[in-house]
């Protein structure tokens, strides 16, 4: 039995925020932020919109492409850092806005990883559960944790989510090939590295981060994870036709293809006018680059991250 995906899509919210737009209350500019980390702009969700609400807007789309009743969904994940509340879930609020009353539903929080994480687990359960069908979103608001005062951490980041239908099949010839997991917890250190200071959803508390650390381990595991999973699979770079990475800095991508031998050439970067969405960001340039054409059923794919925790992970899939 292999997973497949047949439903992709994303949303963003409507409002853009340019670098210029942050000059005019912050002490920055677009050359200090576009030369540093890639980013233009990001999407920033409005006082009504919420983790939940982007989740509802892209798991409905998701749903149509992949031509699925509603009732035929089996479980619903939803990977997010920045839920509407601690609890109830922000999948079951997806749960009751779809009409998917047969599916059980849970939020999974692996920070940036959480994309990667929820790949895997859901896999993982729909051959140990022999489950059908899994809708998996990734969805956050992380502008609304940010210190908006604080130029060295709010220029980084934006909101959206990105959906996709699951489903299993009989036919190996695609499908989740390998996923790859790891965590790093060791000694208070990696807190100081990177971490909302505050209870979910106090907004006393912010995103706090050593960027520089942060740089360098993403770049050393995220290039680690990528070789490994490759070894282990028995597959080379050449066996990939695309690198999507979580997509929170172009600097770090191109210093890992630099200093890793990755090539550019086959990386996905949408950190452009998306900014760091967190667990979202590589549903967001998938179903991005699938929409323009660039990335085609049958291509064979790499996706990477890493995040606060430290957690970090890869997967390959094949359209
Ligand atoms: N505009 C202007 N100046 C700024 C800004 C800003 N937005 N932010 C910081 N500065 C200043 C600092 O105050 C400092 O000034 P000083 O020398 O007078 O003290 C100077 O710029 C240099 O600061 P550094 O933090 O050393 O700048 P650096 O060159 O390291 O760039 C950056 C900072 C872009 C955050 C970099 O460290 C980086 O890319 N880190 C990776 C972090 C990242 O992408 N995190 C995303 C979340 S983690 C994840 O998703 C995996």
């Amino acid at each position: 039995m292999k997973t497949k995906i047949t439903g992709i899509s994303a949303y963003l919210p409507s409002k853009v925020v340019t670098n210029d737009d942050l000059s005019k209350t912050l002490d920055t500019s677009h050359e200090w932020i576009y030369t540093r980390t890639g980013i233009a702009s990001r999407h920033v969700s409005a006082d009504d919109e919420t983790t939940s609400t982007l989740a509802i807007k892209a798991a409905r789309e998701a749903i149509l492409k992949a031509n699925i009743d509603p009732m035929a969904i089996d479980a619903i994940i939803v990977s997010t850092t920045t839920g509407d509340s601690r609890f109830p879930s922000c999948a079951c609020k997806v749960q009751g806005a779809i009409g998917a009353y047969k599916a059980f539903a849970f939020d999974l929080n692996a920070a940036c990883s959480g994309f990667i994480y929820a790949l895997a687990v859901a896999d993982s359960m729909m051959k140990s559960m022999h489950l059908k069908n899994v809708l998996l979103i990734a969805s956050e608001t992380i502008t609304k944790f940010v210190d908006w005062t604080d130029r060295s951490t709010c220029v980084l980041f934006g909101d959206g989510a990105g959906a996709l239908v699951l489903q299993s099949s009989n036919d190996d010839s695609s499908g989740i090939l390998a996923t790859k997991l790891y965590s790093n917890g060791e000694e208070d250190k990696f807190n100081a590295i990177l971490s909302h200071n505050g209870p979910q959803n106090d907004h006393r508390g912010y995103v706090t981060m050593a960027g520089r650390t942060v740089f360098k381990y993403a770049v050393e595991y995220m290039a680690q994870s990528m070789k490994e999973i490759l070894s282990e699979n028995n597959m080379t770079i050449d066996d990939i036709d695309w690198i999507i990475p979580h997509q929170a800095n172009k600097r770090i991508l191109d210093t890992i293809c630099k200093m890793h031998d990755f090539p550019i050439e086959k990386m996905i970067i949408t950190t452009e006018n998306h900014a760091n969405t967190s667990s979202a960001s590589i549903p967001l340039a998938l179903s991005e680059t699938m929409d323009k054409g660039t990335i085609k059923k049958g291509d064979t794919l790499l996706f990477t991250a890493l995040g606060a925790g430290l957690v970090w992970g890869s997967a390959i899939v094949k359209l």
